[in-house]
């Protein structure tokens, strides 16, 4: 069983259900609904067969699921991926693959009425899963300016975040922050001068950091790792304790941003000195020039690679053995 733990428009998951074929099972999870019905429509285009369900993290069922025409049986699942361990162990699914990508997908900042981007006029709202949780526009209402500085800086790395959460505060005395450009309108006032001699557009790093914390990316991957941790430790321990990672399993995951990057280099680190992970290697893998031309958005991807269990490693059962 394969899991792309980041669905997005099914990029991966397609090339994934490819390489599967018909006795395969592919799992597929995404906080967008509209991104799995896209990813559903696709798979039954591409490999025949009805366009699968979307069903959702919390009530999955286990049960057979019924392959596609020409391909692998492919469940989606709507939710946050740190919640998909605790469903695939109550539906008895293990993977020996599992994927994440993670972030926004292009989609989302193409779509001006999901908020996202800086470039169009839209509602600002920035939830991947937009049926729950409070928005961008919440939070930049709610945050105390202290912490709306200190979300910019941290996730944004801007170094204007305190000036632009001073602006962002004056504003909103005098009216709420609802849409994107009245956003940027405020951050082009926080920058001054400044904006004309920018590189990049001077909202690009609080647009992200908003978007960082309306969806807890961070909280999300470090959720995540943990749940990596405790199938790796259940796996190393005992034969009997199922768990949603098979031994073997192969864990990659793709970032996009030095927090998240570093999150998952530590999460790694540690669990290989503890004997649970192998490495693939000890740097990321990055995009080549070859695929930095053909999608530029892969500039900044880091890929790690990690091997679930390590039986050349005598440390494991012991380490298993003393981890709750
Ligand atoms: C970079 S895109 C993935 C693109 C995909 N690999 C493809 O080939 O089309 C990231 C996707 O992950 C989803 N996502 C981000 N964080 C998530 C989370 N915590 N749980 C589930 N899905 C998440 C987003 O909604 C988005 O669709």
């Amino acid at each position: 069983m394969a899991l792309d733990l980041t669905a997005g428009r099914g990029g991966h998951a397609v090339a994934i259900a490819e390489r599967l074929g018909p006795q395969g099972v592919l799992v597929a999870v995404d906080r967008d609904r509209g991104n799995l019905e896209h990813v559903s429509g696709r798979m039954a285009r591409v490999f025949g067969g009805d366009p699968p369900p979307v069903e959702s993290l919390e009530t999955a069922t286990p049960g057979p699921r019924t392959p596609l025409g020409r391909g692998p049986a492919v469940v989606l699942m709507h939710g946050n991926f740190a919640a998909a361990p605790a469903s695939l162990e109550r539906c008895g699914l293990a993977a020996d693959l599992a994927l994440a990508d993670l972030g926004v997908a292009s989609t989302h900042l193409d779509q001006a009425e999901r908020g996202f981007s800086f470039r169009f006029d839209g509602p600002l709202d920035m939830r991947l899963d937009p049926t729950r949780g409070p928005t961008a526009a919440d939070l930049v209402a709610a945050l105390p300016e202290a912490e709306l500085a200190e979300a910019i800086r941290r996730l944004g790395e801007e170094p204007l975040a305190r000036r632009i959460a001073r602006k962002i505060a004056q504003r909103r005395e005098s009216a709420p922050i609802c849409t994107t450009f009245e956003l940027v309108d405020v951050v082009r006032e926080a920058y001054g001068l400044r904006a004309h001699h920018s590189r990049m557009h001077p909202a690009t790093r609080t647009f992200m950091a908003l978007r960082i914390a309306v969806n807890d990316e961070l909280g999300a991957l470090e959720a995540l790792l943990g749940e990596v941790r405790r199938a790796a430790v259940a796996v190393a321990g005992s034969a009997q304790r199922s768990s949603w990672l098979r031994r073997g399993a192969r864990i990659a995951l793709i970032s996009f941003h030095s927090l998240e990057d570093r999150l998952v280099k530590r999460a790694f680190a540690a669990m290989s000195r503890d004997g649970l992970l192998r490495l693939g290697q000890s740097r990321p893998l990055i995009a080549d020039d070859l695929e930095r031309d053909r999608n530029p958005r892969s500039r900044s991807a880091r890929l790690r690679i990690a091997t679930v269990g390590d039986p050349s490693n005598p440390q494991t059962a012991r380490t298993a053995a003393h981890d709750p």
